[in-house]
């Protein structure tokens, strides 16, 4: 079966104030294949973008899907390919992503995205261009302008998506959407969501390092990719280091944002905010705050008691008041997780753990569970089958690009941000809606969808 020919939708909203240039503007547009001959020998070719970190559990769990072959790994860094090597022999390696999609053209029916954040977008946005179908690693892209048009360009070349958030699958988080869905706690005033670690953990440092390194095995200027050029310096930002850099990740929130936001747009049907705001001890133009509370707005929905609904966020530590849980003596919120408050109670969906019902400090006993599902097979499964995903980029672009306004409002700290996510537009604050986008280094650039 050959998958060409994809429908086109209409109504792709391109913002003026945004000029890109085109990528690969040079690159034929080719259509993915994926090839079958009876169903039990259809096959789905997979490029992969980061091998190694999140990118080998990627393309591992992928890669354990009967009908998939891996027909290129790419990574920066020449001694990353070890683990992907050993589990799968005799795939072409690539240091540049622009060339492997453009050498393996057609060869290539999907890709998966398990770069640091900051290159997400100029990766995905390439590859769906071409016609892939994607499975980009959460936050899914790193400014809420890039999240919309991944969102768009999906839709457009009605590919098939899931961000790579595997605990939407979970049977825990399944479980506490349904037990919203079936009014258990009626329906919800406000929900808590808080992580225990904080935006600059990791690099555990507010400015750049003086010294810097030549790498020896790094393509440095492939990594900085989309990101301003700055020198190389060794355990500062790759690997993994990066996630506490703005330029590169996405802070606290956007590390564990779309896992714990996941359950809570789901189980209230959330769309998009209407206003954020943000406080911390402060931020520079480095690295993400420590400790911080974001407060969001949304409309309310069917599942909500008032016509609009509180979301709060909390990391590095901070949780809710304890006296909200309605928790029974002696029981503590865990480290991470997400707190529904509702009109008959409450429910604690720990991440990642089975969701508990309270009332009153007694909880209430509920065996209902949903079965889970495995995230990188359902897309694989769905890309075959030429269906959708419960996590693509149409559910998981407002968990995103919600998860990205927090970070705007992080950047201005005590303002209220008005978001009206009709006309892409924060109306109340330049400053803050210049943020909704950022520039690019020539060659990386991210074309509007
Ligand atoms: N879903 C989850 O539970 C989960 C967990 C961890 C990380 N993540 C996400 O996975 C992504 C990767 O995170 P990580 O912790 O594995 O980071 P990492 O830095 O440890 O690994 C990234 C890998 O990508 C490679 N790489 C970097 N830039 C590249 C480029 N331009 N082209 C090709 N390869 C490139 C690196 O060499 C490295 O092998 C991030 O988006 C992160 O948010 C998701």
């Amino acid at each position: 079966m050959t998958m060409t020919g994809r429908s086109t939708i209409p109504g792709s909203s391109r913002r003026g104030f945004i000029t890109q240039a085109a990528v690969g503007s040079s690159l034929a547009l080719a259509g993915s294949r994926v090839t079958t001959g009876s169903s039990a020998l259809r096959q789905l070719n997979v490029a992969c973008v980061g091998v190694k970190g999140m990118g080998f559990a990627d393309l591992s769990n992928v890669g354990k899907h009967s009908s998939v072959r891996f027909v290129g790994f790419c990574d920066i860094d020449s001694e990353r390919f070890d683990q992907a090597d050993k589990q799968f022999a005799n795939v072409d390696h690539f240091v540049d992503y622009r060339e492997m999609l453009t050498k393996l053209g057609d060869r290539v029916d999907a890709v998966i995205v398990s770069t640091p954040d900051h290159m997400h977008a100029p990766v995905a946005m390439m590859a769906m261009s071409l016609g892939k179908h994607v499975y980009c690693q959460k936050p899914l892209a790193h400014t809420v302008w890039e999240v919309r048009q991944m969102r768009l360009l999906a839709s457009k070349k009605n590919l098939t998506t899931q961000m790579g958030n595997q605990i939407h699958s979970a049977s825990e988080y399944r479980t506490g959407v349904r037990w919203i869905h079936d009014g258990l706690i009626g329906k919800v005033h406000e929900v808590h969501s808080w992580v225990g670690v904080n935006g600059r953990q990791y690099c555990n440092r507010l400015d750049r390092p003086a010294a810097n390194d030549t790498p020896r095995n790094v393509a440095w200027d492939l990594w900085l990719g989309a990101a301003p050029e700055r020198p190389f310096s060794p355990d500062v930002y790759h690997p993994f280091k990066w996630r506490d850099w703005q330029d590169f990740g996405s802070g606290a929130l956007g590390d564990f944002g779309c896992h714990l936001l996941d359950p809570v747009f789901g189980a209230l049907e959330l769309t998009a905010p209407i206003s954020i705001s943000a406080i911390h001890d402060g931020i520079n133009q480095e690295v993400w705050p420590g400790p911080e509370t974001v407060a969001y707005t949304f409309p309310g929905t069917r599942r909500t008691s008032a016509s609009t609904v509180q979301v709060t966020w909390r990391d590095g530590g901070l949780q809710p008041p304890l006296e909200l849980a309605q928790l029974p003596e002696g029981v503590a919120l865990p480290k991470s997780g997400s707190l529904f408050v509702g009109e008959a109670g409450v429910m604690l969906l720990p991440h990642v753990g089975m969701p508990s019902i309270y009332e009153r400090g007694k909880k209430r006993e509920i065996t209902e569970k949903v079965p889970g599902g495995n995230h990188w097979h359902a897309w694989v499964d769905a890309v075959l089958e030429g269906k959708k995903t419960t996590d693509g980029f149409d559910f998981a672009g407002p968990v995103a690009e919600a998860v990205q306004l927090g970070n705007i409002a992080a950047k201005l700290p005590g303002s209220l941000i008005e978001w009206d996510s009709q006309n892409f537009m924060i109306g109340n604050s330049k400053s803050a809606n210049q943020l909704l986008t950022k520039s690019y280094r020539p060659g990386f650039e991210v074309k509007p969808a």
